[in-house]
């Protein structure tokens, strides 16, 4: 899927490859491994993806790419990192991003000017998130379809787990609702950082709480009204049994992260361990997907 982590203005190194796609799952996590501080894979023609990733230094870049270059079948687009000095990102980042609507949300990245508010936002619960390293400012497709998912399912009162919060806007989000406890969990301890300055300024630091780790790190017998996860297919096709299982029956659960190609694989998942298919929203190749168990709604 897309970058876990957002690029920050300046010069990176980037390498490039073309992989069979069976061995996605391997490269992402090899180029995490190496340091990258961003990496995506796209379908590119029968069984084989376009594999993309970001590195700050020229020395992991290199770590980097002798990893895709270790892996069968891979074919490198450069045989050394290419040096990008993005300045369009400089100005971008200094330039005010437009509001993203979705749900009843408008997600901006600067406390908004009263004078150029404008109408769109009336009405809608106001959520700031700045531009950091943290995934999650509702620019990426999976952002915006999980916010408009959960508006339409968290309820006040509601006790939710947030997988892979990033910068913890779905966790704010539902906590703005009037959700009365969020377990925000991810496992890059870096982003919490950025998380806790988020929820702090929102004024939810009483609902959501943030903790390093994953599904695993939700106390055993604590029961939630529903889990939001906007993480890897692997990882959502893993974690379906042991997040199910943190469920009150009738609990519904907002999945992002993966391509339609994966649609099918995830659903599948999900099913086995009890919660059936909702909803399902699509935004260009990105899917999300809302599933519930049996049993009365809260
Ligand atoms: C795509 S971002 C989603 C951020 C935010 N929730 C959103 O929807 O914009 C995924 C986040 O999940 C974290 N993550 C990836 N795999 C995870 C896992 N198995 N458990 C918990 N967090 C995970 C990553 O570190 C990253 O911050």
């Amino acid at each position: 899927m897309a970058s876990d982590r957002l690029r920050v203005p300046g010069t990176w190194y980037r390498v490039r490859a073309s992989l069979p796609r069976e061995a996605e799952d391997l490269a992402l996590g090899t180029l995490d491994r190496a340091g990258s501080t961003g990496s995506s894979t796209l379908p590119a023609g029968p069984r084989r993806v376009a594999c993309e990733a970001w590195f700050e230094s020229a020395a992991a870049a290199a770590a980097g790419l002798a990893a895709l270059r270790a892996i069968e079948g891979a074919k490198l687009a450069t045989e050394a990192p290419e040096p990008v000095t993005d300045e369009g990102w400089l100005d971008a980042a200094a330039r005010p991003r437009p509001p993203v609507l979705a749900g009843r949300f408008a997600v901006l990245d600067r406390a908004p000017d009263a004078t150029a508010a404008g109408p769109a936002l009336v009405g809608r619960e106001l959520l700031v998130i700045p531009a950091s390293r943290a995934f999650g400012t509702g620019e990426h497709p999976t952002t915006r379809l999980c916010l408009e998912l959960l508006s339409e399912r968290v309820r006040p009162g509601h006790e939710l787990l947030d997988l892979g919060t990033g910068s913890g806007i779905l966790a704010i989000a539902a906590a703005r609702i009037g959700a009365r406890r969020v377990l925000a969990l991810d496992i890059d301890p870096a982003v919490l950082e950025v998380a806790a300055e988020n929820v702090a300024a929102h004024g939810v630091a009483g609902q959501v709480r943030l903790a390093a780790g994953s599904w695993h790190a939700a106390a055993a017998g604590t029961l939630y009204d529903g889990a939001i996860a906007n993480i890897h297919r692997t990882a959502l096709v893993r974690g379906a049994r042991a997040v199910a299982s943190r469920l009150r029956p009738g609990g519904f659960a907002v999945l992002s992260g993966f391509l339609r190609a994966d649609q099918d694989k995830v659903e599948r998942a999900w099913a086995r361990a009890g919660l059936a298919r909702e909803a399902v929203r699509y935004d260009g190749e990105w899917v999300a997907l809302a599933v519930r168990s049996e049993g009365a709604t809260r």
